[in-house]
């Protein structure tokens, strides 16, 4: 049975991945924010398998709070999940900065900043993974418009993942960021091509599957590997 601790929990892909992991028999600890838990997390309290802590992903002290609470448990796959699309504003032409370093602050400096912060308990397991939701649109081989702010924070989140991967190889602990696919939630909108379920699956079993032959893979929710 794995351990799992899941970041931005109340709502859309991470509330799935809960559901799921809870399902395949996981103990889940998964994080919210604000003061206190949301009804969509609370709601899944009838396991004990489940424990729901608060994480602000931006700020330090809500990290090393979270890090002092899980102190001497055994942690088998961080899943950095907690993201934004940035702000309205993210065109060459038309930039809102504030949102832009904001995007950064959530979607490439946090992953790294909890991951490092959790790896006492990542060195317990005897298959720690990290794995960190990032997206195509950050990929550099892809050619497409706009949305720079969310595709430079998420193409420096999987350089940050693949860098993470070579200095934690000695440790054991396999680093993958994960494309989720295009799904339907509050980001995604309605007319994205695959259901939050669709993809939560495909992000279970490339969790459960994945070793450290895998480290430093950039990997898309159905387990294949995506150009960088
Ligand atoms: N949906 C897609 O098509 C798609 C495609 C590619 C990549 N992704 C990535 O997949 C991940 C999940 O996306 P989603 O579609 O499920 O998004 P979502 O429905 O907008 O949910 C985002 C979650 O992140 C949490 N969050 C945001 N900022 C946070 C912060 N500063 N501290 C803690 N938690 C924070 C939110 O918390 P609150 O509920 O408190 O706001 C929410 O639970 C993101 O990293 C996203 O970039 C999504």
């Amino acid at each position: 049975m794995n351990t799992v601790l899941i970041t931005g929990a109340a709502r859309g892909i991470g509330l799935e991945l809960v559901k799921q992991f809870l399902e395949s028999g996981s103990q889940v600890f998964a994080t919210y924010r604000g003061n206190t838990p949301p009804a969509s997390l609370t709601d899944l309290l009838s396991t004990n398998r489940l424990s729901l802590r608060p994480l602000e992903v931006t700020d330090q002290n809500s990290i090393e709070a979270l890090a002092v609470l899980l102190e001497g448990i055994s942690i088998d796959i961080v899943i950095n999940n907690a993201g934004i699309i940035g702000p309205k504003d993210q065109s060459y032409n038309k930039m809102d900065v504030k949102g832009w370093i904001e995007a950064f602050e959530i979607n490439t400096v946090a992953p790294l900043m909890l991951t490092n912060a959790l790896l006492p308990n990542l060195a317990m397991s005897d298959r720690p993974r990290v794995i960190t939701i990032t997206s195509q649109m950050g990929a550099l081989n892809r050619e497409s418009k706009g949305m720079l702010a969310y595709r430079s924070s998420k193409a420096a989140a999987n350089k940050v993942m693949q860098v993470l991967a070579l200095e934690l190889k000695e440790q054991n602990v396999t680093v993958c960021p994960v494309h989720p696919g295009w799904v339907k939630t509050d980001m995604g909108g309605e007319n994205a091509e695959i259901s939050v379920e669709e993809s939560a699956q495909g992000i279970v079993t490339l969790a459960n599957n994945i070793t450290i032959a895998d480290t430093g893979k950039f990997l898309t929710w159905e387990g294949k590997e995506h150009p960088w």
